[in-house]
């Protein structure tokens, strides 16, 4: 992990929050190339899960929301971790953690052993970030920063319904940003206290949601393949019913075997009518369906797909990232599935003389063009300018030398096989956008 996160520094792909006044704890900045690999990560979320079906619109519901939601939700009841507070150090611990967690002062020791710590009753901990709406601070302004993107679908379910002309059963996606408020984040960007979801409801006929489970947690199986994820560093896990929240009536997860150990990045769960139910009742509003063919109505129930943006993320680049000896020295490489590498190709000309420069400036300007995203590069020897791709993932290396003036070819080198092959200049556009599949 270590060697990851100085990566990722080092390339550019991620930033402590703040760093310039000593980081702000758990918030993470993606740079040039974590913002790349990021989107392309959500892009292909948005693909699957929107573009691709016609039973599922896509959706962008506001961060903030009316605060009954959260009451309706059950998360200001609800979403809390039971904490203990030390009086001594003043350090505050998960009280269903504490053997996993250190003592600030005898850090050998967990929370409880040092003979100097004093710790308190288990108390409830809400995770909602809490701000105030309008110029006056009271309760009455309270509103909180969403914990979930789902309420935003569940609350806009009917305005969908009736916009999109879809009928049951069928989907709504969304892609944004959440906010917890977590008391043991950490392992770099896997549990933060602001991040990003991607997450699906899907609105079935009560009695087919077991079917449309199974459904779904098949096709979330199959894009995690696709990603090119190694199968081996991946597994289901069923929630037992201690794990279930309070929403859930069967839940699976999708966990990769990180540096750190098995860890889950994406959710699928039978979330019931409860959440429909809940803000009609709320809301006292209906948000029954009707269906026109049987003349039934109804509350749908609900199947969730859930997977985080950034966790996401971070399962690609442990995947990713490979160490290998090449020449007696060590090469990093990250071996991104072409679709997710933030720069697809690099040009570089062997040398900065002759017209190599010209011809490669073409070439890249051309590859821009045509919206690939390139990397020009002429600073260094050349080996040393391949070994900065490899880290960065670029699947491509195009090399103007001097046989490209003779016979208008260049060299295309393949990051994970080393293999170079020659192709003609006024292919590489075409050679790149076919592998990427565009
Ligand atoms: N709407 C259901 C829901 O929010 P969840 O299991 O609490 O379910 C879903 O979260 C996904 O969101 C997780 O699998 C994870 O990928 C991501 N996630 C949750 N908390 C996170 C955090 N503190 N930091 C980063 N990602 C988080």
């Amino acid at each position: 992990m270590e060697k990851l996160v100085s990566l990722c520094k080092r390339r550019g792909f991620v930033f402590q929050s703040s760093e310039l006044y000593g980081g702000l704890g758990s918030v993470w900045d993606y740079g040039p190339l974590g913002v790349e690999l990021k989107r392309n990560v959500k892009e292909r979320w948005w693909r699957a899960m929107v573009h691709s079906r016609d039973d599922i619109e896509g959706l962008d519901a506001g961060i903030l929301m009316h605060p009954r939601v959260w009451e309706a939700s059950q998360h200001v009841a609800t979403f809390a971790d039971p904490m203990v507070d030390c009086r001594t150090c003043k350090a505050r611990f998960r009280a269903d953690q504490l053997a996993a967690a250190q003592c600030p002062q005898k850090p050998s020791k967990h929370p409880g052993e040092h003979t100097a710590c004093s710790l308190t009753e288990p108390r409830q901990f809400n995770l909602m970030f809490k701000t105030f709406m309008g110029p006056v601070e009271d309760t009455a302004a309270v509103v909180y920063l969403r914990p979930e993107t789902a309420q935003g679908i569940y609350v806009n379910y009917l305005n969908v319904l009736q916009g999109s002309r879809q009928k049951v059963p069928f989907g709504i996606a969304q892609i944004g940003k959440a906010f917890r408020n977590e008391i043991t984040p950490g392992n770099f960007i896997y549990r933060t206290r602001e991040f990003e979801q991607m997450e699906m409801q899907f609105f079935v006929k009560p009695g087919t949601e077991d079917q449309w489970f199974e459904f779904w947690r098949e096709q979330r199986w199959q894009w995690q393949l696709a990603l090119g994820l190694r199968p081996e560093r991946l597994r289901w896990h069923q929630h037992g019913p201690d794990e279930l929240a309070h929403y859930a009536k069967a839940a699976y997860d999708i966990e990769y075997e990180f540096p750190f150990g098995w860890g889950e990045f994406e959710g699928v769960h039978n979330r019931t009518d409860f959440d429909l139910k809940r803000h009609q009742e709320y809301s006292g509003k209906k948000l029954e369906y009707f269906d026109q063919e049987k003349n039934e109505r109804y509350v749908p129930y609900v199947v969730e797909t859930s997977v985080g943006a950034d966790r996401c993320t971070l399962v690609v680049l442990c995947d990713a990232y490979h160490e290998e000896a090449v020449e007696g020295e060590t090469r990093v490489v990250l071996r991104f599935h072409p679709a997710l590498a933030p720069i697809k190709a690099a040009v570089l000309p062997l040398v900065k003389k002759d017209g190599l420069p010209e011809i490669a400036e073409r070439i890249y300007r051309d590859l821009r063009g045509k919206y690939v995203n390139a990397f020009y590069d002429d600073g260094g020897s050349i080996g040393r300018r391949y070994r900065r791709q490899d880290e960065a993932g670029t699947p491509w290396c195009v090399t103007v030398d001097g046989q490209t003036k003779e016979d208008g070819t260049v060299t295309v080198r393949h990051r994970d096989t080393l293999q170079q092959e020659r192709v003609a200049a006024d292919r590489i556009t075409g050679f790149v956008a076919e592998r990427l599949g565009s």
